[in-house]
């Protein structure tokens, strides 16, 4: 299955991801610790990408990447083998996840949510997907609550979003994840500096949907 999500752009961005994002990637492991280092069970991971987070997940949990470009799922695929991690690979989109309802103990996000087309669509998917009691942890940098903050943000986001092929500065991610109707939705806000001047704010927690539900 192909998701048509291709081109040069996309090959680009899965051959330099894990190499741009050197500078900045030892400030997010404690993020990858916090949030793909608690799962358990069965879990999915949306948008896998080159699978930064594989070093991080317990050895003992059942793992599902769901990820539309063709590049990066290749080099998932390495990265699990040189690992010796047993991992299915979904070709596919978030907003529209090709699994049933309550499959999953964990579903995770990092770094994502800036890059779909559309964020409510996909956290909402995220819930539907999760068993009852549940657990939907992400780690995603976020628009600024400070005004002057998220005015650089809305101005710098046309350029950003093309030289990354699609990463939006000026999202308010945790305002979607708190509509799509998690029973309970816990996280922290922080900046991380991604260099001198610059820090880009940040959020991590988890969303957990009922027992009952
Ligand atoms: C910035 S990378 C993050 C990769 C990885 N999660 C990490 O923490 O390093 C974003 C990933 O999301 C994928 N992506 C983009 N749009 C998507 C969508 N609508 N559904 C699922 N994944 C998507 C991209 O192909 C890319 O692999």
């Amino acid at each position: 299955m192909t998701t048509g999500y291709d081109g040069l752009g996309k090959r680009l961005f899965a051959t330099w991801y894990d190499i741009l994002n050197a500078g900045v990637e030892g400030r997010v492991i404690p993020f990858r610790r916090e949030t793909a280092g608690v799962t358990s069970g069965s879990v999915l991971e949306i948008g896998g990408g080159t699978g930064a987070n594989l070093p991080y997940y317990p050895d003992d949990v059942r793992l599902t990447f769901l990820e539309p470009n063709p590049h990066m799922v290749r080099k998932l695929q390495g990265n699990a083998d040189r690992q010796g991690r047993e991992v299915m690979i979904v070709p596919g989109f978030g907003e529209s996840m090709p699994f049933d309802d309550g499959t999953f103990d964990c579903v995770l996000t990092t770094l994502v949510l800036c890059m779909v087309t559309d964020v409510g669509a996909v956290v909402r998917e995220a819930r539907r997907v999760l068993k009852p009691g549940g657990r939907f942890l992400f780690y995603e940098h976020v628009v600024s609550s400070h005004r002057w903050a998220s005015r650089w943000q809305t101005w710098a986001n046309p350029p950003w979003r093309f030289f990354t092929t699609g990463c939006n500065l000026d999202r308010d991610i945790a305002g979607d994840i708190e509509r799509a109707g998690f029973e309970n939705v816990d996280y922290r806000q922080f900046s991380l500096s991604v260099g001198v001047p610059i820090k880009i704010p940040n959020i991590v927690g988890v969303a957990t949907r009922d027992k009952a539900s």
